[in-house]
């Protein structure tokens, strides 16, 4: 039997931070308003691009598993907000990192983009066809904000975060995963106008997120709920079998009306959205190597992966985490640094903005 082991880790948090006072500069909104409907107190802006992001992430989780970028077989690059649509971003990061041996692919499922990648690179894995996989979840939903729509722009924040997945003998990884879509609901979170669509029709590109809250607020517990109770049935696993639960970062309502309805402790849930926000596709590998840096991982642990988004997709995996919970190695390779403070960022974006409107 063939295992898909987790034997690295990296993420890349920008440092440009936007708290929710600076928001409340930028619209009609309150910290306690956010913070009491989310969780979420603060976000990082990213200064650089997506792939720069991934860059640094997967550098350092092939470092942590001491490998090379050369032993990589298949890159797993998650993201809806890819800098550009072709080429890939995957190769793009495949260049960057010199991993030549490696296949190239973008996985877009939304925010559960990483769910998605985890449990095919595991399974590409167990069948024998690769060896060694790079499974990078990276956002810059930053770029894709309007910073007028309250109701969206006070969710979401940048950030990267990244596994190496490998075969191994050692009873380790992935155990069992479910993914689905639900149908008829495209339209509860969308980016209209950022693609062919609107090429086609010569419209310039004016991008914001199309959002129904309450709606996906719903399907979203339901999506994880039934997920989470699939995989666990499928392990042949109890709940009170389970060590760590690590949702997707969306907002604290969410993850608890989930954990209530599977039955679950929230004393065992990594929760990062406080301090990261919503990083859609990102947010399970950072809030992963949170909890790894906390402590939290221990050798033999059951761990649930659980995330829904836009389509609206929805997902779980269920692994057994290995032997190893520290890093083989480190690298430093890093963000290059910025002065800029995140509302300085969004600022620049919004008088950007501002300028092509009254140009177009
Ligand atoms: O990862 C996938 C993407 N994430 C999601 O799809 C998130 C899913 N949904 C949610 O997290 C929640 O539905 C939200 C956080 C988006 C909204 O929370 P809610 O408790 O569902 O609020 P609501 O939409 O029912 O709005 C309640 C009130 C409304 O005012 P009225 O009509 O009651 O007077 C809104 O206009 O809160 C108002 N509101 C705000 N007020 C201050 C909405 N956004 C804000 C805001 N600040 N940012």
């Amino acid at each position: 039997m063939i295992y898909a082991d987790i034997t690295g880790w990296g993420r890349c948090l920008p440092p440009a931070v936007l708290t929710n006072a600076d928001i409340e500069t930028l619209m009609d909104t309150s910290n306690e308003w956010i913070v009491s409907r989310t969780g979420i107190q603060e976000r990082r802006i990213s200064h650089v691009t997506n792939a720069e992001l991934a860059r640094v992430a997967s550098a350092r989780a092939l470092a942590a598993a001491g490998i090379s970028a050369e032993q990589v077989d298949m890159i797993a690059f998650a993201t809806s907000t890819p800098d550009e649509c072709i080429p890939n971003t995957a190769s793009m990061l495949q260049n960057a990192l010199g991993a030549s041996n490696a296949a190239a692919v973008d996985i877009n499922a939304a925010c559960t983009g990483f769910v998605y990648s985890f449990n095919m690179m595991s399974d590409m894995i167990r069948a024998g066809s690769i060896k060694t996989a790079l499974v990078v979840g990276s956002e810059r939903l930053s770029s894709l904000m309007n910073w007028s729509l309250r109701e969206s722009a006070i969710l979401f924040g940048d950030g990267a975060g990244a596994i190496v997945l490998q075969a191994s003998d050692n009873e380790a990884g992935f155990v069992a995963g479910k993914l689905g879509c639900v149908p008829d609901t495209r339209e509860l979170l969308a980016v209209p106008d950022f693609g062919l669509d609107a090429i086609a029709q010569f419209r310039p590109l004016d991008v914001s997120i199309v959002f129904s809250g309450q709606e996906i607020f719903k399907k979203a517990v339901k999506g994880m709920g039934d997920a989470c109770e699939a995989v666990v049935a499928e392990a042949g696993l109890g709940l009170d079998d389970l060590d760590l639960i690590i949702p997707h970062q969306a907002n604290a309502r969410i993850v608890e009306a989930v954990v209530r309805r599977i039955g679950g402790d929230m004393d065992k849930v990594v929760l990062t959205l406080d301090k990261y926000a919503n990083t859609s596709t990102s947010s399970i590998p950072i809030a992963l190597i949170e909890a790894l840096e906390q402590g939290r991982v221990k050798p033999g642990m059951n761990i649930l992966f659980t995330a829904f988004g836009a389509g609206l997709t929805w997902g779980a995996s269920l692994l057994k985490w290995g032997e190893r919970v520290t890093p083989l190695g480190e690298t430093d390779i890093s963000l290059p640094p910025t002065d800029k403070t995140g509302l300085d960022l969004i600022n620049a974006a919004i008088a950007r903005r501002q300028a092509y409107e009254q140009t177009n």
